[in-house]
């Protein structure tokens, strides 16, 4: 067991770092110090960010060695500095920051040599290594995102998801109301804001098969949705008014066309696969004007993990089994979302498609702790953010590795957001026979 978790942990630090280096090799050194969007870090900062958490929680904490360059953990210190102000700091270059980050590697690799995996919640299982290797990951996602806000020539490339035989599928499906598990308190690697497990209560509800696609939101679009107040939430109408929102970003209209860029390149927007680069407002206001709504968390969770057969909670929708290529559109692999009801062998119990990867999917939840939540083993990962400011979304997106990528996992940022790799599905409630009990099990 422990062999087997030190050999994942190795397996997910090397993985990680072969993806940073993708990402921060492609593209000369200007690219990487310059500020491509005032929401984004410079690719060089994130990179030698990612070097110096290893070296805060892996070499200090886990190795009890000494401090490498303790001098630079402000620079890198996300909350001292705000993204748009990181390209004036004085931070390392890039030949620097590369050579940083791999010393850092270098030693972490000793360490984890090492290392016993039990003695303490941070090494118990490898806790921490998984920790840093889902946090590089999860930059790796960020840097994606900064290369897409980039402008100028494409420097990555990548294959097109495999064509599925998808077949005729129902728009919906009903997930019958009761209790159910959210949450874990046995995944070995999850953060601290999906524990603990919990029994959740939760009414019968239909959720869409698949994530919404860029062909129904145009339907949106030509309904002069953008222009109807009555869609929309009061502060998502302010933000399209004032920024004159019309389109999902990177969306732009040539004669009778929808064209997008993607990665430096300028296509027509393909009708049916998700829709991506929405914000939260944008998801609100079609699930509304579609009659419907977005899912909760809570549904949203169910949908993906409930087991109605078993009662149990499954790790995916698949089942308990590691994410493989033919379960979901995971790790950067292909440099966009599959058409909506790829995948079906990653089906959910009752059919659900596509509820991990390809697009992250935005919920109508506020993102809160669970009942028993303890922060660990930093406040700052998720407690500060807590609260009614940030949105939950689930799921995962085709840039986001499957280390940290699971039926349980929660992602947030502010309902405004739409340069993250954003999506949805919509919802319903299920009208309730009359006297039928909703609840229990
Ligand atoms: C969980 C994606 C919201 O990028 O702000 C990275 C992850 N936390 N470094 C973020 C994170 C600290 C976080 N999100
Ligand atoms: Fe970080």
């Amino acid at each position: 067991m422990t062999d087997q978790l030190r050999s994942l942990a190795l397996d997910a630090l090397t993985r990680a770092r072969d993806r940073t280096a993708a990402l921060t090799s492609c593209v000369d050194d200007r690219d990487l110090t310059a500020q491509h969007s005032p929401l984004m870090s410079p690719l060089v900062w994130d990179l030698a960010h990612i070097g110096n958490q290893e070296e805060q929680w892996l070499l200090r904490q886990v190795g009890k060695g000494e401090a490498l360059r303790p001098e630079i953990d402000s620079l890198y210190d996300a909350f001292e500095h705000p993204r748009a102000a990181r390209p004036s700091l004085p931070l390392l270059a890039p030949a620097e920051a590369r050579i940083y980050a791999s010393d850092v590697r270098g030693r972490v690799l000793d360490i984890l040599e090492r290392t016993a995996f039990e003695g303490g919640p941070l090494v118990d299982a490898g806790f921490a290594f998984g920790m840093i290797a889902q946090h590089e990951q999860q930059h790796d996602e960020t840097m994606l995102i900064t290369h897409q806000l980039r402008k100028g020539p494409p420097a990555l490339s990548a294959p097109e998801p495999p064509a599925h035989d998808i077949g005729p599928l129902p728009r919906e499906v009903l997930v019958p109301g009761g209790a159910f598990t959210m949450g874990t308190s046995t995944e070995p690697w999850a953060l601290d804001n999906e524990r603990p497990a919990h029994r959740r209560i939760v009414p019968a509800f239909h959720i869409d098969t698949t994530p919404v696609t860029c062909g129904e939101y145009q339907a949106f679009i030509e309904d002069g949705g953008y222009h109807e107040r009555r869609w929309w939430a009061a502060e998502g109408w302010d933000q399209i008014r004032q920024h004159d929102i019309g389109a999902p970003l990177f969306w732009r209209r040539e004669g009778g066309t929808w064209l997008r860029r993607r990665f430096g390149v300028t296509e027509e927007v393909p009708p049916d696969e998700p829709v991506l680069h929405v914000s939260w407002y944008e998801a609100d206001a079609y699930a509304r004007w579609a009659g419907r709504r977005l899912p909760t968390e809570a549904e949203w969770e169910k949908a993906a993990r409930h087991d109605p057969h078993t009662g149990r909670a499954r790790r995916y929708p698949w089942g308990d089994a590691d994410p493989t290529e033919a379960h979901a559109n995971l790790g950067q692999r292909h440099l966009r979302p599959a058409p909506a009801g790829s995948y079906p062998q990653g089906a959910s119990p009752l059919g659900v498609r596509q509820l991990i990867g390809d697009v992250w999917e935005w919920t109508s939840s506020d993102f809160l702790p669970y009942p028993g939540f303890a922060a660990f083993p930093y406040r700052e990962y998720s407690e500060v953010f807590f609260g009614s400011e940030h949105k939950v979304l689930r799921g995962g997106s085709f840039a986001v590795d499957p280390v940290a990528c699971r039926g349980t996992f929660r992602n947030w940022d502010l309902p405004v957001r739409r340069q993250i790799f954003s999506g949805f599905r919509t919802a319903r409630d299920a009208q309730q026979p009359a006297g039928t009990h909703v609840g229990g099990l």
